[in-house]
């Protein structure tokens, strides 16, 4: 196995019962063609000597933030550069928490806050810290911002207990660090547009017509994107979502706000995935003052929004062009109207009156229609995943 050849990646190793396992993960790194750069907690320290991971990477090895100035790199910026991948293995529940949080206190934490490499954990604790809401939440979190984890295996743990919490074994967890870097390298160099959330539409200074999209699939498709190497350009309508890592993001209201950010990268982009739920209309006046409520029945007037992606759609020259399509009755039929009518590569179907899928959940069940006349159906899954699915199938294309 030869397929990390030249990558950089920095191993942080965090201080648990499993840090002994990352001595074999640093070398079979190595063995696999990187340049390995280990940095200890304190706490890691007492586990495994830096000694040990100094020999096996044959890279110094670094702990301590202030320890004697060897060069004018300011350190943990210096490998926080350096990093192509970020990988902390075994990673406590203590440095998820700090990584969700933001904390910068040594020189791991401070080094995970610097870098722009893509971020990899390998949890391993104790079952009930590992289940214990906190965690999970700050997990969560950090998947919602792209951060891969490596989900931990179940079985006899140090503590004595049995259950989820065990460091996978190294094989495993370098096959998953390989199989990233992989997927990473396949949208080098493309420049994805993705569009997240529902616009909404102003009625008065106080109110708008707007949708329950909250962004979660756009956002993980590009987050997703921007893992495998692609330059991302996010359109998001309002969503409480924080920006994913890597991509640039632009914040828009209404529909046209959309269209305008979404045509501007339009000509340099290789593809457009449309997630968002743009509002088909829009009120026809926006009133300067907040519409008094009176004894009437108030009548709103409405008028079109344009189709962004049919606009894109009659402008396409190389461009992959990819929908969503919202619908809650003959999902088939709609789905391959709007494949043919908005001029797309595939689209992507969810049915979204179901409640474990769709709008505002972590995941989505989808069915997707292609060109040639397709259909591929997939079962409920998370929306990292199916962003996953979605980029393999624009990539297959793009090649
Ligand atoms: O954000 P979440 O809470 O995670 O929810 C995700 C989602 C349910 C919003 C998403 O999976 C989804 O289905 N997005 C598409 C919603 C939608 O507007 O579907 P549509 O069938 O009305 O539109 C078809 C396609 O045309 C979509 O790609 C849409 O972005 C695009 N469109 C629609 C109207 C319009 N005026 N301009 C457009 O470009």
């Amino acid at each position: 196995m030869d397929s990390l050849n030249g990558k950089k990646i920095v191993l942080g190793v965090t201080g648990g019962i499993a840090a002994y396992k990352a001595v074999e993960i640093a070398s079979r790194l190595r063995k696999a063609g990187a340049e390995v750069h280990v940095v200890m907690t304190r706490e890691a320290t007492e586990f495994v000597t830096e000694l040990t991971f100094r020999e096996i990477t044959g890279q110094p090895v670094t702990v301590d933030m202030w320890a004697k100035v060897t060069n004018f790199n300011v350190e943990h910026i210096a490998l926080a550069n350096l990093a192509d991948i970020m990988l902390i293995a075994p990673a406590t529940a203590n440095i998820i928490a700090k990584t969700a949080a933001g904390i910068a206190d040594d020189m791991l934490t401070t080094t995970v806050l610097a870098t722009k490499a893509p971020l990899i954990l390998a949890p391993a604790m104790n079952t009930n810290m590992y289940e214990n809401p906190v965690t999970q939440k700050n997990i969560a979190e950090l998947k919602s911002r792209g951060v891969q984890i490596i989900e931990p295996a179940s079985g006899h743990l140090a503590c004595g207990v049995e259950g989820k919490g065990r460091l996978p074994d190294p094989a495993e967890i370098v096959r998953f660090v390989m199989d990233f870097a992989a997927g990473e390298q396949r949208l080098t160099g493309k420049k994805i547009i993705v569009t997240a959330a529902g616009t909404i539409e102003p009625l008065d200074p106080v109110r708008f017509l707007g949708n329950r999209s909250t962004g979660k699939m756009g956002y993980a498709i590009a987050a997703e994107a921007a893992k495998q190497g692609a330059e991302v350009l996010l359109v998001s309508g309002p969503s409480s979502l924080p920006d994913p890592a890597g991509v640039r993001t632009i914040r828009i209201q209404t529909a046209l706000e959309m269209q305008a950010a979404v045509q501007e990268a339009y000509a340099a982009a290789d593809a457009v995935i449309m997630s968002a739920a743009v509002a088909d209309y829009r009120p026809k006046t926006v009133a300067k003052e907040k519409i008094k409520k009176s004894d009437d029945e108030l009548v709103l007037h409405l008028e079109r929004n344009p189709d962004i992606l049919y606009g894109l759609g009659q402008h396409k020259n190389r461009q992959i062009l990819v929908g969503f399509a919202a619908e809650t009755c003959n999902v088939e039929e709609y789905a391959k109207k709007k494949l043919v009518k908005k001029n797309l590569d595939f689209i992507v179907a969810n049915d979204v009156s179901a409640s474990d899928a769709g709008f505002a959940v972590d995941n989505n069940r989808v069915q997707i229609y292609t060109r040639d006349g397709g259909c591929e159906k997939y079962p409920l899954m998370s929306k990292q995943e199916l962003a996953g699915i979605i980029l393999n199938k624009i990539a297959e294309l793009m090649s």
